[in-house]
This record gives C-alpha cells, structure tokens and sequence, in this order.
C-alpha cells in the first residue's frame, strides 16, 4: 500500500491505527485490514435548506424599524470595544451580567422610565421572555398557578409550559387586567404576568384602580408581579406615566424590559429590576440555567447607550413610528374601511382593527400570507379559538410605502373575498 500511494509504511501504519481507533476499519489476523460499513448513521437529506433570509412582510408585529437603526455608529462602537479588549476580558462572565451594563441600565432606566433601582437589582437577560423564565425559576414552584392576560401576549405561553407552571388566564377588558376576576379564578396565585402601560395587544393603559388592586394582592396574598414594560419609550400622546414598578407600593414587582424590540432583535439583551433581597437568589438561579449573557455584546451596548445613541434611536423611532402610524390612519384605513375598522389607540407599535364579519380572519390571514402579507388575527392571543374578529396590524417595521403596497394587495385580496 506504501508502494502503491508513494508514501513511506511509518505513514500507512500510523493512518490505519488511527482508522482502526475511529472504528472506520478493522484489522483481521492474518487476512487484513476491512473497512466496516456499519460504523456511521447515514448524513439524513436535508428537506429544506437552512435559510436565515432576513425578511418581514407588511404588517408584521414583531420587527422594529430596521431600516432606521443606526449601524454605522454600532459597527465603529463594537470595533473600538474589541481593538481595546484585553485578553482577560474574554473569560467567563457574570451571571447578573456585566457591571458596566448594569451601572448604565440602572441610570437609563430611572431617566427613561422612572424606575429608581441600584446597580445590583439589574439582571441582564436575553430579553423579555428568558426574563420570565428566571422569574418563574425564582419565584414559583411547578404547578404554581400564575395569571396570564387574556388576549394577551402568546410569547408568554411556552414559557409557562416549558417550565411546567399553571396558567390561569384572567380576563383583560377596558381597563387591563380583571383583577377581581383573576383572585375569583385563582385566588392562591403566586405570580401575575402584565403589561400595564400598553396592553398586548389591545394597547390599553391599565387604569389607577386596576393598578392598586394588583399592588393590594400581591401585599396581601405575598404574590409577585411580572411587569413587561415591553413598548416602553412609544407612547404618541401625552398621556406618559410611571410604570408600575415607579409607582409607591412596588416591592413586590419584577420589571422586565427589552432592547431586543427598541433596538433590533438579533441582539437578544433585555433585563429584569428585582427587588432588593432577590438578587442573590436571581444570580444562583441563572448560574444553573444558562450562566450568564455574551459579555462583548453587553460591552457594546453599554457603550452605544453612554455615547447617547439609545436616546438619540429611540428618538429618531417615536418620529418614524409616528408618521407610519399616521399613513395607518390617513391611508391605509381609508383603503380598507369597507372591511376594517381602526381602533384608535395612544400607544403601541401595532394597531388593531375590526374586520368585516363576513370576512375569517385564518383564511385571511392564509390568503395574504401567499402573496406576502403578515396578518395577525386576534385570536393567536386567545389560549384557544375565541371567535374574536379582529386582526392586529404592525406598522413599525415599515417604510410608508410599503405599508401603502401592503394595503394595496389586501385591498385586492378582500375585494375578490368579497365578489368572488
Ligand atoms: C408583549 C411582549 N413582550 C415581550 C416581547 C419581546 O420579548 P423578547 O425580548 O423575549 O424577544 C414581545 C415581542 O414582540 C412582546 O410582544
């Protein structure tokens, strides 16, 4: 064989021991070396190539303004982080996240939100949902029962699944939460999930009363509130007031916000606010979860919030997001009224509308996806079907227009429904 392949026999027998060790081949006394066939599983066919494809449809929920973020000023912050980083800093992180970030959460999210906490109460996360997860990791038990709005955010759902707690699903009407509906339903709770300062999806601003009454359960009953400040920084009106974990009586509620939705959603960065005496607890639990966040990424942002470019986007955003929620209005609504109705709202990066009840919302919603309309029908926020006719409509991921061509094609997807 070294004769045949012009290698030296020091070369063969060294690759066959190899071959032999990986159990690719086998050596037979006195007969030879065998290649064995079984030793590998068949490399399955892939059915669909992986795609990471970076596109939105109109009308999704989800994406931010992409279009205006500004990664010029990211890519220069990110590369002046990593031509200074020190060898040193590319050891384990910590699990609360990286004290620079912590320090310049805790100052931004007094001025930009008014929630007055100290540097040791962030935990950094990788957003709103992992926020979640730790909090039901720290504060609930499996089974423990934990109120979930109803429409309300479906993000929320898995997570209560994967980590095997009850959801109890308490009505959400004009004023946010039922809050006496949801102590009827389940009045031994341990934890209430929200989103007080613009409900998801309906976009109301949960009143005075209902906010007192949540405050007065978790007193008296030692329950703990989740509060996803989610669309913090865009409310339109005037109408800005404190989260609820500003507000006077807040102790027992964790505030969650995330820059995956004001800045862009690959960065998955969010964090918690927790209560004083929980922040031991939090950094136990999250070092036997995932550990601890990318820490060069928690370094560049919090780099890109102290030169001022959080403040400087969020701003350049409530001006875009303003003007598309105006073609909404101005534009799209006119368009469609013979089948949609808008509902007017202050806040929210999405707006819900009433469909023509002649009209399903999931066939809808399927016919639009095949020419590359995302439709959300209100029902997706629904635990199960609940017959609701309404469709919720995102705006703020879409130059003006494109939310004109996505209203154009199902202006004519609704008139076919309606003729043919
Ligand atoms: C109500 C609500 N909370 C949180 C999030 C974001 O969660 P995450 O930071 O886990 O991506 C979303 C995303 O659309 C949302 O709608």
């Amino acid at each position: 064989m070294a004769q045949d392949l012009g290698v030296s026999r020091n070369t063969v027998t060294a690759t066959l021991d190899e071959l032999i060790a990986d159990g690719w081949v086998e050596a037979r006394r006195g007969s030879g070396v065998y290649v064995l066939h079984e030793t590998r599983a068949e490399q399955p066919e892939a059915v669909d190539a992986p795609t990471d494809e970076p596109f939105t449809r109109p009308f999704e929920i989800d994406p931010p303004g992409l279009d205006i973020f500004p990664l010029e000023a990211w890519r220069r912050i990110q590369a002046r982080r990593w031509a200074d980083m020190p060898r040193m800093d590319l050891r384990e992180g910590a699990s609360a996240g990286y004290s620079g970030l912590r320090r310049t959460i805790a100052d931004h999210v007094w001025v930009a939100h008014g929630v007055s906490c100290t540097p040791e109460q962030i935990i950094v996360t990788q957003g709103a949902r992992s926020g979640l997860d730790l909090v039901l990791r720290c504060l609930t038990e499996p089974g423990d029962d934990v109120w979930l709005e109803k429409p309300g955010y479906f993000g929320f759902r898995s997570i209560m699944d994967a980590a095997g707690r009850r959801p109890v699903y308490a009505p959400v009407d004009a004023e946010g939460l039922d809050v006496a509906a949801a102590r009827a339903l389940s009045p031994g709770a341990r934890l209430a999930v929200v989103t007080p300062q613009s409900q998801m999806p309906t976009c109301m601003r949960m009143s005075e009363e209902r906010r007192q009454a949540l405050l007065d359960w978790a007193a008296e009953t030692g329950g703990w509130i989740f509060e996803d400040d989610y669309d913090a920084e865009f409310r339109f009106d005037k109408g800005r007031a404190l989260p609820l974990a500003g507000q006077p009586g807040a102790d027992r509620v964790i505030y969650a916000h995330s820059f995956n939705k004001t800045l862009f959603p690959a960065l998955r960065i969010g964090f918690l606010v927790v209560p004083p005496g929980l922040t031991d607890l939090f950094v136990e639990k999250r070092r036997h979860a995932d550990g601890y966040p990318s820490v060069p990424d928690q370094m560049v942002l919090r780099d890109f919030i102290e030169a001022g470019w959080l403040d400087t986007h969020v701003r350049a955003c409530r001006a875009a997001y303003r003007q598309r929620k105006d073609v909404m209005y101005e534009t799209v609504e006119p368009m469609l009224r013979r089948w949609l109705r808008f509902e007017d709202h202050p806040s929210g990066l999405h707006i819900v509308a009433w469909l023509d009840p002649a009209v399903s919302p999931a066939a809808l919603r399927d016919r639009a996806l095949s020419v590359g309309i995302h439709l959300t029908p209100m029902d997706d926020y629904y635990p199960e079907p609940a017959g609701d006719p309404r469709l919720v409509l995102g705006f703020a991921g879409f130059t003006p227009d494109r939310l004109i061509a996505g209203a154009r094609k199902l202006l004519a997807i609704l008139s076919e429904e309606t003729t043919g």
